[in-house]
Formats: structure tokens, sequence, C-alpha cells
């Protein structure tokens, strides 16, 4: 399938959707209707390994909303840069953020053709708030960086709140996604804070095992990490309360969940001294 998302001067873009791809399965789980049949296959053999998946995807997004409105909130930041923003749905970093702060700003960033597709939806920022979409790699951070976009949105001498929330397990360890990280982290000033999740590898790690198996065969990547590999995208940035822990641990709204590792993600938020 071909499709022609940026108007009528945009090169048609081709959705490979004759592979899975990563945000149309999350879609899939989340119960959007922006996937293909590939996706589905290999979204429901995530579900045979891991019965919870669907949760997980769900805790996932919710840990986003609730970071975004503590560093909305609770910090006081007023622009974020959206890394690996997926298919648009609930809740998205714009809407959590200018309901707190109306004049937020936001960046998107994405790789996935069918994201760039969908970022008009994207762009409807609030009265006095602004969103942009760059469609790039965080493999290439240096690029996203010297993107205009990015300097025509963001004040990179202010606060910038950085969400890498499942992202970084798409990036092999051979592309230390650790470094990719650290030079988004570099650019950002003081006070900027970083929110991460993370499929952990130490929930179920025979099932996780499997998955990354199967995403493999499918032509993904899939790399689940142990608390101590996910603590280290932080690098020495402080910690806010409670640390790295499990996604729906996170500060919870309301009551704490009876069991927060039910959701195999790990999540963290800290702050650049
Ligand atoms: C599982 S979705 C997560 C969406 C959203 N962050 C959330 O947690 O609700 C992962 C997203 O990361 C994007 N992605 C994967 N690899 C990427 C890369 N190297 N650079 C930028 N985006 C990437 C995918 O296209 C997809 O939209």
């Amino acid at each position: 399938m071909r499709l022609d998302a940026r108007g009528p001067e945009a090169e048609p873009v081709d959705l490979r959707t004759d592979l899975p791809h990563s945000a149309r399965m999350y879609d899939y789980w989340l119960g959007g209707k922006t996937n293909f049949a590939p996706d589905r296959t290999l979204g429901e053999m995530f579900e045979q390994q891991i019965p919870s998946i669907r949760t997980m995807a769900r805790e996932n997004r919710r840990f986003l909303g609730r970071a975004v409105r503590y560093l909305a909130g609770e910090v006081g930041i007023r622009q974020f840069l959206d890394i690996g923003t997926g298919i648009p749905t609930e809740g998205n970093t714009h809407e959590v953020a200018q309901a707190v702060a109306p004049e937020s700003r936001v960046v998107y960033v994405d790789n996935d053709p069918i994201v760039l597709a969908h970022a008009r939806a994207l762009m409807a920022g609030g009265e006095h708030g602004r969103t942009a979409y760059i469609h790039a790699d965080l493999c290439e951070p240096g690029k996203i960086l010297a993107d205009p976009v990015l300097a025509a949105t963001l004040d990179l001498d202010q606060p910038v709140g950085l969400t890498l929330v499942a992202v970084l397990m798409l990036i092999a360890d051979a592309d230390d996604p650790w470094s990719l990280a650290g030079e988004l982290m570099d650019a950002l000033p003081s006070g900027s804070c970083v929110a991460v999740t993370h499929p952990g590898a130490d929930f179920d790690p025979a099932a996780m095992a499997r998955i990354a198996e199967a995403a493999g065969q499918g032509g993904m990547t899939l790399v689940p990490r142990t608390r101590e590999q996910v603590a280290r995208f932080f690098g020495d940035w402080e910690l806010v309360e409670p640390g790295v822990v499990p996604v729906m641990g996170w500060r919870p709204d309301g009551e704490a969940p009876a069991d927060p590792a039910a959701a195999y993600y790990w999540s963290g938020v800290a702050r650049k001294p």
C-alpha cells in the first residue's frame, strides 16, 4: 500500500503493510484501527506468550499520561520532545501537557511512515501551545537536534521534557541505545527531565525471550532489558521518586495496584542536575 500523506508536493510513502510494525502492533493491542494482517498476526503471537500484553500496552500508555502530567504540573515544564510517538490515540503528549498548561509546546519524532501519515492529527495544538512533527530516526540524534522544526518550536535554553516511552527496546544493543539517548540528553539544559519505559527482561524471562525471537523472525528488533540496563539510560540524571519501577507502580493515580509487576515494563523519570 502506498499513501501520500503530506500533501500534493510530497513523495508517496510505502507503508510496507506486508511486514509487521511496532507502531501498528501497539495500535492493535490498544484497540485501534490502524493495523494490518501481519501486525495482528505477530501481535497475537505475542499475546499467546504474554496473555496480559494488551494490559501492558495500556499501562505503558497510562504511564506516558502520568509522566507528562507530572512534568507539566509539578515540575512546570512547558516544552516536550516526544520520540517514538506512535499512531495518535487517546492522551497524546500535547493533549496531556496542554490540559495542564495550554502554552505547552511539543515536538513529536517518529520514523514510521504511518505515523507521519497521521501526523496532522498531532498538529492540532491548542490555541496557545504548538505542536510539530519531525520524521526522523532515533538512531540519528544529531539530525533530530539540528532539524529547523525543533529550533522553531522548542527553546533549548529552557528545560525540556524528553519522552522515550516504549521505543528504546526497538534499538539493538549493537546500535548502542544508551549513547543515542545520551546524545539527546546532553543537548538539553539543566532542569530538563527524561521519561523512559522499556519492556523488562526480568519479569518473565522465558516469555520475553520467546517474543523477542518471534519479533526477530518477523523482521523486527525487540530487545527486552533488565532493570539495571534500563536504569543506565538515565545516566547521572537524578531519578525522581519512586525511581526505576514496574510501570504500574510509578506514581499511580489513586490506589497503588495490587500487583505492579503484572505489566512487564520498567519505567522512570529523571531530572538533569
Ligand atoms: C510501541 S510504540 C510507542 C508509542 C508511544 N511512545 C507510547 O508509548 O504510547 C513505538 C514507536 O516508536 C517508533 N520507532 C521505532 N523505532 C524508531 C526509531 N528508530 N526512531 C524513531 N521512532 C521509532 C515506532 O514507529 C512507534 O511509533
